[in-house]
């Protein structure tokens, strides 16, 4: 079973989320990262950053790996998830940016660029830490529902659902992309380990699906459920219609790891 930490409120799971990336930096400097995008990123990068200079931690030996970017759109166009990525955290730390990768959405040919991109992961030695926010149809990255659970990156047209919850970071006048290049659903399952972060009631029904669901290509996230170490951290609104809450909360009170101490 995965690891269910329901935290008591959106700043200690983001707290959470950013200390267990600063420990794998901590404890494997040569560590490959896996980086998620969303909103629900953007306080956890934050907090990494203000972490590490406190703590003063180099990132500058690991290599990162996003897991998606919109198709047609340059690294430098602001909405990118390559300018967004800079701006939230490459910018503020001493990783060199040729360490960090995210698939080019201005590729001549998408599918080339998509194969290079799962080729250089592999090459990377794998990911050891991959984050995952989650979409409201149950997405992760851009794999939507329907997507095979075996995929590799890959271009995929995103869901009519994802474009609308997406489109407040787009202007009114601008067009936004409708396709992604993506990991594909065997790739994050590749990674070593699993993190993701939910927040908000927005996310309720997708947590639930994901976690206490079928394993089905309707809910992507579901596949989650067959990865041998998989954390998941929720605040209280994002764990609200999960069957077992009371169950992961005896075992995790407050989203605490608490680990074996024999009996009670
Ligand atoms: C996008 C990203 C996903 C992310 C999702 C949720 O579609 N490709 O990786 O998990 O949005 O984003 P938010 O955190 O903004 O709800």
């Amino acid at each position: 079973m995965a690891t269910i930490l329901i935290h008591p409120d959106m700043r200690s799971a983001i707290i959470a989320t950013a200390e267990r990336l600063l420990l794998t930096a901590k404890a494997k400097p040569g560590a490959v990262l896996g980086l998620a995008t969303g909103g629900t990123m953007e306080p956890v990068y934050q907090e990494l950053v203000e972490q590490a200079a406190r703590k003063r931690l180099s990132f500058a030996g690991l290599t990162t790996f996003n897991l998606d970017e919109y198709v047609g759109l340059a690294g430098d166009h602001p909405q990118s998830y390559r300018s967004t990525m800079n701006r939230l955290l490459f910018d503020h730390v001493d990783l060199p940016r040729e360490q960090t990768h995210l698939p080019r959405g201005d590729a001549e040919d998408p599918s080339v660029e998509a194969r290079a991109y799962e080729a250089a992961i592999e090459a990377a030695g794998g990911i050891d830490l991959q984050l995952l926010g989650i979409g409201r149809n149950g997405h992760l990255g851009f794999n939507e529902p329907s997507s095979s659970l075996a995929s590799s990156t890959r271009i995929k047209k995103l869901a009519s659902s994802t474009l609308k919850a997406n489109a407040r970071f787009f202007g009114d006048d601008e067009r936004m992309p409708t396709h992604a290049i993506t990991m594909g659903i065997g790739t994050i399952m590749r990674a070593r380990k699993l993190l993701m972060l939910a927040i908000g009631d927005s996310k309720a029904d997708a947590v639930a699906a994901a976690l206490e669901g079928p394993v089905t290509t309707s809910c992507p996230a579901s596949i989650l459920q067959f990865h041998p170490d998989v954390t998941v951290v929720l605040d209280q609104e994002a764990a609200s219609c999960l069957k077992l809450r009371d169950f992961y909360e005896d075992i995790h009170p407050g989203g605490q790891e608490v680990y074996f101490a024999g009996t009670r």
